[in-house]
C-alpha cells in the first residue's frame, strides 16, 4: 500500500514535466469551488449544476476519468484562468482570473483535478504508464570517463 501511494506520487510528479507545476492545495480550493462552479459543474464535479441544463454545451463532467486523463494540469488551471474560449471550448466557461487571485486560481485547478482521482479510473493506469515514458533521462547516469586513470599510469 505504501508503495501504491508513493507510485501515485511520483506519477503527478512527472505530470509536471512540460515544465508546469500546479502547486495547489485542493483543500483550499474547495471553498472556492463552491462559491463560484457549483451552480454549472455541481456539487460533486459531475456537471449538473442547477444551471447546467439550460446551457449548451453542457459543463464539464470533472468526474470522468477518461476525459481527466486526456488533458493535463495545465489546461485546467488556463482555461479556469482564461476562459473556455481561449482553449477553443464555450465563452460559457468564463475566465476567473478577475475573481480569483493566483494561488486561488491553482488551489480551484487542484480541487477539480482531485475530482477524477476521487473517482473510480478505469482509463487512469493507461495514461500513468504513458507519463512514466515521458521522462526516461533521468535514469539515464553520465558515462564514467576511465580514460583519465589510464593516462595517469
Ligand atoms: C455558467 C456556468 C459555469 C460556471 C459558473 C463555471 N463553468 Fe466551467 N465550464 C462551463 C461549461 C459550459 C464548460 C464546457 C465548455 C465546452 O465544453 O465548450 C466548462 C468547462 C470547464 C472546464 C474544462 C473541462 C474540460 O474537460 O475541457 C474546466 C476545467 C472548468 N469548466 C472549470 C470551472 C471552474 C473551476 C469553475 C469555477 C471557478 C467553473 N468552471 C465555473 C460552465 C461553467
Amino acid at each position: 500500500m505504501k508503495q501504491l501511494l508513493a507510485a501515485t506520487v511520483l506519477v503527478s510528479g512527472l505530470s509536471f514535466a512540460g515544465g508546469f507545476e500546479l502547486k495547489g492545495d485542493a483543500a483550499k480550493g474547495e471553498a472556492h469551488y463552491k462559491t463560484l462552479c457549483v451552480s454549472c459543474h455541481g456539487e460533486k464535479g459531475e456537471g449538473n449544476g442547477a444551471a447546467a441544463a439550460a446551457l449548451t454545451p453542457k459543463p464539464a463532467n470533472f468526474t470522468d476519468a477518461k476525459r481527466a486523463a486526456e488533458i493535463d494540469d495545465e489546461y485546467v488551471y488556463t482555461i479556469i484562468k482564461e476562459g473556455g474560449a481561449a482553449k477553443g471550448k464555450s465563452p460559457l466557461m468564463v475566465a476567473w482570473k478577475g475573481s480569483l487571485k493566483e494561488q486561488e486560481l491553482r488551489d480551484v485547478t487542484a480541487y477539480v483535478r482531485a475530482f477524477a482521482k476521487a473517482a473510480p479510473a478505469a482509463a487512469a493506469p493507461a495514461k500513468d504508464a504513458k507519463d512514466t515514458k515521458a521522462a526516461p533521462a533521468k535514469d539515464a547516469k553520465p558515462a564514467p570517463a576511465p580514460a583519465k586513470d589510464a593516462k595517469k599510469k
